[in-house]
């Protein structure tokens, strides 16, 4: 969506993934205190993201939409109010049908009066969920909610989850920021990896101002590896998915900050060319042993080999897989090593990839004599 929003793939926290229902408004104050102290949000985490559950069951008299007076008693414009004090922003949920997925009260055919509310509090984010949709088909719920964002001249990030189910990448273009291309993620191998194949399927659908969104980080949530979580980060900052942290960034250890602050990999997700890189060669037993690349600013490629296998592996990326030039020479700088692995490669490149680990490197081709000599 050409709102101006979403020019690389938004990044910040999100309560669904930790908190679920058992949210209020001290977890996301503490969460917004914690991404400043932390140094996250100067890494580019700065939306707040408050999830499902933070409305009340009906609306008032006035048909509006009341935050849950036990969790939220001092109301979301006053969270707004504080995080921006920060120099954070703060997103909000709700539902493109009558209930939200927990039945809380959806937007559907309240879609100006919401907007302007949200827009009234200072929320700086819409994520508009799919759940009690009345079988209306999602190119007629979605596009009310954008008009009546769009009404209120507030910027806000448009985030569309429809999970996938009516193809999104082929009409949300120009209705949101991103798109949910896939069901739910849950905290395993299992889905994570079913879900990026899934999301790679569109990657040519995504560029600045919407994107595929393969759902938000499971990192630091307790249920995958050190190295599976890695590679989750990889893939998703690769993927140019939205960066939304999914666990409780108060109590993370030092392994998850680890993952999180990687600027390297960040500064992949990051890129102001906006491609979506995508799965670009697999071998070994059931394809475990997999190459995914996509292209940078200034000639620059991302290069991720994920090891999907049980056991470690050499994975081995052959230039033409990358759509480089056979006899160009290329400088490998390795995103989790932080360091220069080689000044000037030919192909192939090969490394040693621990089971359910990424690799992850930028390659910068060298200019050729005809370039660099006038
Ligand atoms: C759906 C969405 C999730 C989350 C929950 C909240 O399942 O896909 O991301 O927002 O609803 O109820």
């Amino acid at each position: 969506l050409f709102n101006g929003l979403a020019l690389t793939p938004q990044m910040g926290w999100n309560s669904w993934n930790f908190f679920a229902c058992d949210i209020n408004e001290t977890v996301i104050k503490e969460t917004a205190d914690a991404l400043i102290s932390t140094g996250l949000a100067d890494l580019g985490y700065v939306y707040v993201n408050i999830d499902d559950c933070w409305s009340k069951a009906i609306r008032n008299l006035k048909g509006q939409l009341v935050p849950d007076s036990k969790t939220f008693p001092s109301g979301i414009k006053a969270l707004a109010d504080y995080v921006h004090a920060k120099g954070l922003k703060l997103g909000i949920y709700s539902d493109a049908g009558i209930f939200t997925c927990q039945v809380r009260p959806g937007s559907l055919y309240h879609e100006d009066d919401d907007a302007q509310l949200f827009a009234s509090w200072g929320v700086d984010y819409l994520k508009y969920d799919n759940c009690f949709n009345l079988g209306i088909p999602p190119k007629k719920r979605y596009p009310p909610m954008r008009d009546a964002i769009n009404s209120t001249e507030r910027p806000i990030l448009y985030s569309i989850c429809e999970w996938g189910v009516d193809d999104p990448a082929l009409w949300a273009g120009e209705v949101g920021n991103s798109w949910r291309t896939t069901d739910d993620i849950n905290d395993t191998w299992a889905s994570m990896t079913t879900i990026a194949d899934l999301n790679d399927k569109w990657a040519s659908y995504a560029g600045p101002g919407g994107w595929n969104d393969p759902d938000m980080l499971e990192v630091g949530n307790g249920g995958m590896t050190y190295h599976e979580y890695r590679a989750h980060f990889s893939i998703w900052a690769l993927m140019k998915a939205p960066l939304l942290i999914g666990c409780d960034i108060r109590n993370m250890t030092d392994e998850t900050m680890e993952i999180l602050s990687n600027t390297e990999v960040i500064g992949v997700n990051q890129d102001p060319l906006g491609v979506q890189g995508r799965k670009v060669h697999s071998s070994g037993p059931d394809d475990c042993q997999q190459v995914w690349a996509g292209p940078l600013s200034g000639k620059r490629l991302a290069v991720a080999l994920w090891n999907r296998c049980s056991s470690a592996a050499n994975i081995t990326a052959e230039w033409n897989s990358l759509g480089l030039e056979p006899s160009v020479k290329v400088s490998i700088r390795d995103l989790w090593q932080h360091k220069l692995v080689s000044r000037d490669a030919v192909s192939p490149f090969g490394a040693q990839v621990e089971s359910h680990d990424s690799a992850m490197y930028i390659f910068t081709p060298q200019m050729s004599e005809s370039h660099s000599v006038k």
